[in-house]
């Protein structure tokens, strides 16, 4: 069975002392609870130093939210996957539609950064995810089936075994208005079947997928429920922890 996985993407939010609350009460809330759930956060780069000090005793993993593929060098304003695992990193998401669309990142980069993640053994949440506009023409599979191939380039299925990937459909991210259950089961399981021709079933039957886009506490149970949703990449509901850890529970 699939181990259910819910990250939070804590996005441009919280700074040091916000930091130190929110992770401090989403342990407070989870204590003692039985969870059947990895959990992540994934706070800004300046407070993952903070954030680690704080999880390192607890079964709460940490990820970063994006970095660049190159180890150390002139590239100004830029982390590197050394500086992550230095400050305790153990995920990292890539290929966010934030990324993709307002800095421009396209499936090549993407591609280099999950390369170097692996390399650097860190675990890649890789997100994928198509636009209104290309729902509405009915190119949903065909764009998920590009980025997927494309980001994946060159990976073999060993070198993949750490690999998350995240389902966002990107008219569904801060907008309140979340897949249905059925819409997202429905690219999920595409997801899953390309997997399986691209790597094998044995591998594809292992792979989480998480889904993310307006994940709240009161559609998580049912969309956690569809067969092929393997958890969440939670944004606005992961910044307070009750509604974070009310998404966990329903694993
Ligand atoms: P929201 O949950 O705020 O829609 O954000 C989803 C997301 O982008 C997580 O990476």
């Amino acid at each position: 069975m699939r181990r259910k996985i819910i990250a939070g993407n804590w996005k441009m939010n919280n700074d040091v002392s916000g930091t130190v609350n929110l992770i401090s009460e989403i342990k407070k809330e989870l204590n003692g609870k039985i969870v059947n759930a990895d959990v992540i956060v994934c706070p800004p780069f300046t407070n993952l130093e903070t954030a680690y000090t704080l999880v390192k005793d607890s079964s709460i993993k940490l990820g970063a939210q994006n970095m660049y593929y190159e180890e150390s060098g002139a590239f100004t304003g830029e982390i590197s996957p050394l500086m992550l695992k230095n400050v305790g990193c153990e995920f990292v998401i890539l290929g966010h539609s934030e990324r993709r669309t307002v800095f421009g990142e396209d499936d090549q980069i993407i591609n280099k950064k999950i390369k170097s993640a692996i390399k650097h053994k860190l675990k890649p949440i890789f997100c994928i995810g198509e636009t209104l506009n290309e729902r509405e023409k009915g190119v949903t599979f065909k764009v998920i089936e590009t980025q997927l191939k494309n980001g994946l380039e060159g990976l073999s299925e060993n070198e993949l075994s750490n690999l998350i990937v995240a389902y966002e459909p990107v008219w569904a991210i801060g907008t309140g208005k979340n897949a249905t259950p059925q819409q997202a089961q429905e690219v999920h399981q595409f997801i899953r079947s390309l997997i399986a021709k691209m790597y094998s079933q044995n591998f594809a039957y292992q792979l989480v997928i998480q889904y993310g886009g307006s994940v709240k506490p009161d559609n998580a149970k049912e969309l956690l429920s569809q067969p092929d949703i393997d958890g969440a990449l939670v944004g606005g509901a992961c910044l307070k922890a009750d509604s974070f850890v009310k998404i966990i529970e329903a694993v």
